[in-house]
């Protein structure tokens, strides 16, 4: 069973008609579980009878570099459960259900070109890290940000006044669907052009994506460089995962040594499980929300040992060159296995 956070939301911030920001309040004795890096987000549970659970991922868009409260950007999806669900009921004062930050859209360095790509809610992860490079880095950015309309543009004016703050540093290009038309290759690569060398990090509706990563790849930008962030709902409830441990007597066990939150412990990995399975039994409180290789909460670094991935859709090239794994889909290939969450 998830180890659940419950926080206190201090404020509601109406952002435009449709995407309300929660200012979380978390309890003081909980902080350090809040922990978190720029581009990370929280799995949030929102009551429901249907069968399953709802639980849905929100991307924090306050930077740890700034002391900024923590805050999500919740916009209302037509016909959608969870998003219509928070906006209609979390009011200044309400508690909700939360699984601590977790996930691996956050740049590993802070210097150097971005190419920062949002369309509508997507500007949330980007926000975050957006502000932590200006802020407490030394690279530049420039920002396309598509919506529908000047109305539907989430953060106009946070993104106006660190356009004048950081006029050296950071421009933004916005992109609106009423007066432009859909955002299209072509103009998009001429924004891209002249960034072949910057790392690009992307994130909105699948169609956006689709356009920006083929517009980046015209612009001649290496397919290394580009990091997405694919926003989908969770088909199950994280918030109520037993686990049981399978028997496999086919394979033989392994242990792992494992660094969370600054403690190392070592557990026995029966063969055939998953080693997140393998945690939340011996009962540590490794991070996780889909548990089916699509959102990268459960990622951490492989530093000794082998392990094979049943399924990832999630980790791009780069961060399995770095050695980041998915726990929820890792299988032991050696006797020892060694990994970390603190890195
Ligand atoms: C890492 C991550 C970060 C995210 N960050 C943010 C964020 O910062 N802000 C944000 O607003 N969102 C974010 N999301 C998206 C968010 O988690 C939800 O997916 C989003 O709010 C929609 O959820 P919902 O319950 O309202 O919609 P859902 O009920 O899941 O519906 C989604 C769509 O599917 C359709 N649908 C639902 N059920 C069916 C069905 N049975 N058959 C056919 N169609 C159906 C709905 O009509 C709707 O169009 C993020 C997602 C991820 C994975
Ligand atoms: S929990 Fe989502 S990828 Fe592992």
């Amino acid at each position: 069973m998830a180890r659940a956070i419950t926080v206190r939301v201090a404020d509601v911030v109406h952002e435009t008609a449709d995407a309300h920001t929660l200012v979380l309040d978390p309890d003081p004795a909980e902080a350090e579980r809040f922990a978190y890096a720029a581009g990370q987000f929280l799995t949030v549970h929102v009551p429901t009878d249907r069968p399953g659970g709802a639980a849905r991922c929100y991307s924090l868009c306050s930077s740890p570099a700034l002391g900024e409260p923590l805050m999500i950007t919740v916009k209302r999806t037509a016909g959608g459960y969870a998003s219509n669900w928070i906006c209609d009921n979390v009011v200044p004062g309400s508690t909700i259900e939360v699984l601590r930050p977790s996930g691996t859209f956050t740049p590993r360095a802070w210097d150097g070109r971005f190419l920062l790509f949002a369309a509508g809610s997507g500007i949330t992860p980007v926000m975050s890290i957006l502000k932590t490079l200006l802020h407490s880095g030394t690279g530049t950015a420039l920002l396309v940000y598509a919506n529908r309309d000047a109305n539907s543009v989430i953060f106009a004016d946070e993104l106006a006044s660190l356009a004048r703050t950081f006029g050296d540093r950071f421009a933004v290009v916005h992109w609106l669907e009423s007066v432009q038309g859909l955002p299209a290759r072509g103009p998009l690569a001429l924004l891209a052009s002249g960034f072949a060398g910057a790392s690009a990090w992307v994130c909105g509706p699948e169609p956006f994506m689709d356009v920006v990563s083929e517009a980046l790849a015209a612009a001649g930008m290496a397919r290394e460089k580009v990091h997405h962030e694919r926003f989908l709902s969770l088909d199950n409830d994280p918030f109520a995962v037993d686990v049981e441990l399978v028997a496999d007597a086919t394979q033989a066990a392994a242990s792992v040594e494992v660094t969370l939150d600054g403690a190392t412990t070592t557990v026995a990995w029966p063969a055939g499980n998953h080693l997140l399975d393998v945690l939340l039994a011996a009962g540590l409180d490794a991070p996780f929300s889909c548990r089916e290789g699509q959102c990268s909460a459960c990622a951490c670094k492989l530093l000794a040992g082998e392990v094979t991935l049943d399924h990832n859709e999630v980790l791009e090239q780069e961060d399995l060159d770095d050695g980041y794994i998915l726990a929820c889909q890792a299988i032991a290939q050696t006797p020892q296995v060694r990994v970390t969450y603190d890195e």
